[in-house]
């Protein structure tokens, strides 16, 4: 019997070391023959730990476990299947699950993230072996064709991005994978490093292929020890297995890759900072141009993509570009890995096609909120992203429509909150937060931010309100226009969705002067 229990950071924070030790123990002592696998997470955090078992008709999922719960499953046959209060049925008839189109995270929870066997079982080196079959220009068309766009935020089109660093002379050129994760909310790409770590190595490799390079950097922060450990582990996996190094699987490429931990500063997510940082520099934003493309790490043409557009680079090159742009709508094509979090009942994530409205996400797979209370205000896109109210709850989960109504969907985090939420404060924390991350290379964001505070707390205190509204938009329309990057650039989002959508909150009592 196989029984699955999580070693992903967040099922980790919530105990699943001991609920593994504690069926360890149980095996044992009951002598009974049954293997542990530690899998990556199925991405249900209010389920955390779940653990699973393999039955005959197909895997029965139990959660959230407790190592105190341990003994009681044993007690009532969980080794087959058995029921328990904590038994939630076959795994993937969970609606949460069901409802999803996982192609991206495809493996994800599923097999042992370090089973290269169990890799290949899954479909795992499909996309590279036809890669391998392709010219570089063919694998090039198929990524643009897929109409797969930049996860990390931005959603600049990769197959382009490939074409620039394709065409670019120079004799060496690098992927480097952006794994900085530094959204509030969002821990997509965490859970591709810690649950599927082999698909982003494979993304990777097709994409130096594609493009010339021969080296690639996984740079990530060290606030993720379990995922720089997965990922290390599994690049020294695939290195002996030859799918990296002198000789991709036997192929004329050569591609090697290592893992680079940053410090963890928000501002080394922007690429040019990150290159910085990679370079053994200070974390500081280059002006662009020269594009990281043609000039990027130690100036020469370089890719830098978030981990989620190369980790499903492998499911295009495998299925075909057909296949995944058939998936969403508009510009928007494939599926997006949205990661619902804040104070929402369901949170954890969901991969899905492009499209559903805003309301569907929070209302019907998030459940609503936590505390039971209305649903006040979603910030969409990270602490640069635009808190929306339920008046635009209908907005489609697409790069366009989000940005028709001031929106992002960034890396596609959305944070819930309920009508507790005070949004002056949510305001003024965005400028607070941009002031302690800014790396202070221009005045609008150093400065602005700093001033941007006090003028917040100046309207919170009732000191001539009105004027310090007028102060604030200013502030930010200086920010938006006059920053050098989407740090400075993107704060003006949350504080004037803050501003514009809930007035009330901003209109505090004047002070009256004694
Ligand atoms: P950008 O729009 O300047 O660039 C997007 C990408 O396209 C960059 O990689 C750029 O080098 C590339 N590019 C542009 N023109 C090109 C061309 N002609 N050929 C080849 N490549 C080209 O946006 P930026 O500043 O890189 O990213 C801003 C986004 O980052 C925001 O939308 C925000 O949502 C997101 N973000 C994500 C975070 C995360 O934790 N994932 C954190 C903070 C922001
Ligand atoms: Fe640095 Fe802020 Fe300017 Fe970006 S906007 S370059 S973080 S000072």
């Amino acid at each position: 019997v196989t029984i699955f229990v999580p070693r992903d950071a967040a099922s980790l924070a919530l105990g699943a070391d001991k609920v593994a030790t504690a069926i360890a123990q149980e095996i044992e002592l009951r002598g009974l023959d049954a293997r542990i696998v530690r899998n990556g997470s199925r991405g249900m955090a209010w389920l955390e730990p779940l653990v699973e078992v393999r039955t005959t008709t197909g895997r029965i999922a139990y959660g959230p476990v407790k190592a105190v719960d341990v003994a009681g499953l044993f007690d009532a046959g969980f080794l087959s299947g058995g029921d328990h209060p904590l038994c939630l049925g076959l795994t993937k008839e969970i609606p949460f699950l069901r409802q999803q189109t996982r192609l991206t995270f495809a493996r994800c929870g599923v097999t042992d993230p370090l089973s290269l066997d169990d890799y290949r079982h899954y479909q795992g080196l499909k996309g590279l072996e036809r890669a391998l079959a392709m010219s570089a220009p063919e694998i090039v068309q198929e990524v643009t064709d897929s109409g797969l766009r930049g996860r990390g935020g931005a959603g600049f089109p990769t197959g382009i991005k490939w074409k620039t660093v394709a065409d670019a002379a120079g004799p060496q050129k690098y992927i480097v994978c952006n794994a900085d994760e530094g959204d509030s909310g969002t821990f997509a790409d965490r859970m591709i490093m810690e649950g599927d770590p082999f698909v982003l190595i494979e993304g990777m490799i097709i994409a130096g292929i594609a493009t010339g390079a021969t080296k690639g950097y996984l740079y990530t922060r060290s606030e993720y020890p379990h995922a720089i450990e997965t990922m290390n582990a599994a690049i020294a996996i695939a290195r002996e297995a030859g799918i990296l190094g002198a000789s991709v699987m036997g192929s004329p490429y050569a591609f090697d890759m290592e893992v680079r931990a940053g410090a963890g500063a928000y501002v080394c997510g922007e690429e040019t900072s990150l290159l910085n940082s990679l370079e053994g520099k200070r974390g500081i934003v280059r002006a662009k141009p020269p594009l990281p493309a043609l000039k990027g790490f130690l100036e020469r043409p370089t890719v830098v993509n978030n981990v989620i557009s190369l980790a499903s680079v492998p499911v295009i090159m495998d299925r075909g570009a057909a296949f995944y742009r058939d998936f969403g709508m508009g510009r928007s094509r494939g599926t997006i890995p949205i990661q619902i979090a804040g104070n929402v009942k369901y949170g954890g994530l969901f991969e899905t096609a492009f499209g559903l409205t805003l309301g569907q996400i929070i209302d019907e797979i998030g459940g609503g909120t936590a505390t039971g209370r209305p649903v006040k205000a979603v910030q969409v896109g990270g602490p640069l992203g635009a808190y929306f109210p339920r008046e635009l709850f209908d907005t489609p989960f697409d790069y366009e429509a989000f940005a028709a109504r001031d929106g992002l969907i960034g890396h596609a985090g959305v944070v819930v909150f309920d009508d507790t939420a005070d949004m002056l404060k949510q305001a003024r924390f965005a400028m607070e937060f941009c002031a302690i991350e800014s790396c202070g290379k221009c005045t609008p964001c150093r400065i602005g931010s700093t001033r941007g505070v006090e003028t917040a707390d100046k309207i919170a205190r009732g000191i001539e309100p009105e004027k310090n509204k007028v102060l604030l938009a200013d502030l930010c329309n200086t920010m938006k226009f006059g920053s050098l990057c989407a740090l400075g650039g993107f704060t003006p989002y949350p504080v004037m969705s803050a501003m514009n959508h809930f007035p009330e909150d901003f209109a505090p009592t004047p002070l009256v002067e004694a």
